[in-house]
């Protein structure tokens, strides 16, 4: 591994734009489970997907919500790993890395990362179905509350399968992506769109791409493989791009 990490880090040296892409494996290390490990307890008999969009949700809202409840509460009884933590570090020392997460979970904004670009929203939001009103709903109630404006069922903050991404999260992570003369894939199967596609427009705008990962993922094209995981290598990144 010293060998990719040391060839990454100097990429990181020389790159003036930097995007990083984190899917649920750098999460991994924090004992959240990833999207296509089994799910645990009640809900291991259902796949994300059949829970996470719209038509679950009216189909079954209270249901659809205790997911979302239980998912909660697993992410905040966890904490930010060694790996959030360096990417955060990492962050702070290069003059332009942006970071874009599949994660809904908040723990690169807990690991100290600032501008975090939310590609699928965040589970600690809530809105409303009808106008999109945002909702603080305290303690967790086990039914989805009502809107206190329009009276509209109230639903998780995060982007459902057949959902759109959010238009400022879309598009500032294509112009980050397009100007990024380096591209890091961190913890991702690489087979969700629109997400899945930043590696290639990467590419095809000269950037060289790197992925940190224990497996090989659907990433077309990696100049730089890491098969590692997130938590043992972003901090040896870390200590090799500052030169310690
Ligand atoms: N460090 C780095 N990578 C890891 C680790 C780890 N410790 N553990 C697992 N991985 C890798 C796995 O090898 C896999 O390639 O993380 C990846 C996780 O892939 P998925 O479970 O598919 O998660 P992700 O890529 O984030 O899924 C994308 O799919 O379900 C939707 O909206 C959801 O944002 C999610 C999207």
């Amino acid at each position: 591994m010293s060998d990719t990490i040391r060839q990454l880090a100097e990429s990181l040296q020389q790159a003036e734009h930097v995007t990083v892409l984190t899917g649920s494996g750098i999460s991994a290390d924090s004992g959240v489970p990833t999207f296509r490990d089994p799910q645990e307890g009640l809900w291991a008999k259902y796949q994300p997907q059949d829970l996470a969009s719209p038509d679950a949700f009216l189909k079954d809202p209270d249901f659809v919500w205790q997911w979302y409840q239980w998912r909660r509460k697993k992410v905040l009884s966890v904490e930010p790993n060694p790996g959030h933590k360096a990417l955060a570090e990492l962050a702070h020392s290069h003059p332009s890395l942006t970071l874009v997460t599949q994660n809904v979970d908040g723990l690169h904004q807990r690991a100290g990362h600032e501008d975090v670009i939310e590609f699928h929203g965040n589970i600690h939001r809530n809105l409303c179905l009808d106008n999109g009103h945002m909702m603080r709903v305290e303690d967790y109630p086990d039914k989805p509350p009502r809107c206190r404006i329009c009276d509209s069922l109230v639903r998780p903050g995060v982007v459902w399968f057949g959902e759109s991404i959010p238009e400022t999260a879309l598009s500032r992570s294509l112009a980050a992506t397009r100007k990024a003369e380096l591209f890091i894939a961190i913890g991702t199967s690489a087979t969700v769109y629109p997400a899945a596609s930043l590696a290639d427009l990467a590419r095809e705008h000269g950037a060289t791409t790197a992925e940190i990962n224990p497996q090989t993922s659907d990433m077309n094209t990696v100049d730089i493989a890491i098969r590692a995981r997130a938590a043992e290598a972003l901090p040896a990144l870390l200590v090799a791009y500052q030169g310690r």
